[in-house]
């Protein structure tokens, strides 16, 4: 099958530019002795997390438990369920899976640690703290060391260290290295907060895929749970942290019409792309054409501006487009078409889309 046999919109990955940013960034994290525990909320498919962990990843992440369920069968060692996990629905599922796989969760309260324990789990717990995105995660200091305190004590529950995301450090201009600088001394601060009160904290887990290549220069952070890094998206490129020719992952689309003037519209609108916006205007790129603007959205329509659309674009033509934010878009397919060329070399299943619980 060739990429002109898929009937669109289609979700196509360029194996070999995803394949070249899972080597980059297991070669980085090796460098660097950092823990890698890549985020799987991007791609959702058991087949890449296995490739993740086959170059060296020491386990995956998900959110939800459910996620969970999907991705232990990519056959990872351990599973990090980043995320206050509170149902005992997701305690049954969590309890089953403790049976196949080494789960840890991580968690920023004392209740969400007394449910876990109260379920008789036993697992890793990661506590969590703010470190400036104002999520999730208790305060740095004393809030932060009395949660570990509380986790430690608790029977079934093995404290493993902290967990956090620097989701509100979204560059690496000189705002962001700033950021990440004080994002060192706070770890710091906080390790030696932990050793004066007599508790271990074997990980420090953070990491993210804007400021990805400057892991290694926060201080005291010894794993990185970088997601969007195997495809990398629109966003991605404003961050800096990788080319548009970086990104592996594109939604193949059909000019449907060009009726209006300077305009055309393809087959794929925000049930194809979702419609999280980027730093600048636009819901993507439409790789053949980087004078177009992907200005406007409806359910099944994307308005692709461009002046002369309507004589040098024909009905019928393909484009691919490379979304916003490709997590949320992997998360609106079923199929996920990894191309080599013009030739489609594998068919994945997106197994881990939908799963909300
Ligand atoms: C808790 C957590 N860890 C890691 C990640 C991965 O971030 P990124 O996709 O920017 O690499 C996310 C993304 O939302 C997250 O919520």
């Amino acid at each position: 099958m060739t990429i002109h046999d898929l009937d669109t919109p289609a979700l196509v990955v360029d194996l070999d530019i995803m394949e070249r940013n899972l080597r980059r960034m297991a070669e980085y994290a090796a460098q660097h002795n950092l823990r890698l525990r890549p985020h799987t909320k991007t791609h959702k498919i058991p087949a890449l997390g296995a490739m993740q962990v086959a170059l060296g990843a020491v386990g995956l992440t998900v959110a939800k438990s459910t996620e969970a369920e999907v991705m232990v069968n990519s056959g990872t060692p351990d599973l990090l369920i980043a995320y206050p996990v509170l149902g005992v629905k997701k305690l049954e599922r969590i309890k089953a899976l403790t049976k196949r796989v080494k789960i840890t969760v991580s968690v920023d309260s004392v209740e969400v640690a007394q449910h876990l324990a109260d379920a008789g789990l036993e697992v890793g717990v990661l506590a969590e703290t703010d470190a400036g995105l104002g999520r999730v995660g208790v305060e740095p200091g004393q809030p932060l060391v009395d949660l570990a305190k509380a986790i430690s004590a608790m029977p079934g529950l093995t404290f493993e260290g902290i967990a956090f995301y620097p989701g509100h450090i979204k560059s690496t201009d000189a705002a962001g290295m700033t950021a990440l600088s004080n994002l060192g001394d706070l770890l710091t601060s906080i390790r030696a907060q932990l050793t004066q009160a007599d508790i271990e904290a074997r990980i420090f887990s953070g990491g993210s895929t804007p400021t990805m290549w400057h892991s290694h220069e926060v201080a005291g952070l010894n794993e990185i749970r970088p997601g969007t890094y195997i495809f990398n998206d629109r966003n991605t490129v404003f961050s800096g942290a990788c080319q548009v020719e970086d990104c592996a992952a594109s939604i193949l689309c059909t000019v449907v019409s060009t009726s209006v003037k300077d305009q055309f519209i393809i087959d794929g609108g925000s049930k194809t792309f979702s419609s999280d916006l980027a730093k600048q205007p636009g819901h993507g790129w439409v790789v053949k054409y980087p004078e177009a603007l992907f200005a406007k959205m409806n359910e099944e329509h994307g308005y692709v501006s461009m002046a002369g659309a309507k004589s040098s674009v024909k009905i019928g033509e393909r484009v691919r487009v490379i979304p916003n934010h490709i997590c949320v878009a992997v998360n609106l397919h079923e199929k996920v078409y990894g191309v080599r060329g013009e030739t489609v070399e594998v068919v994945w299943s997106v197994d881990g889309r939908g799963k909300l619980q």
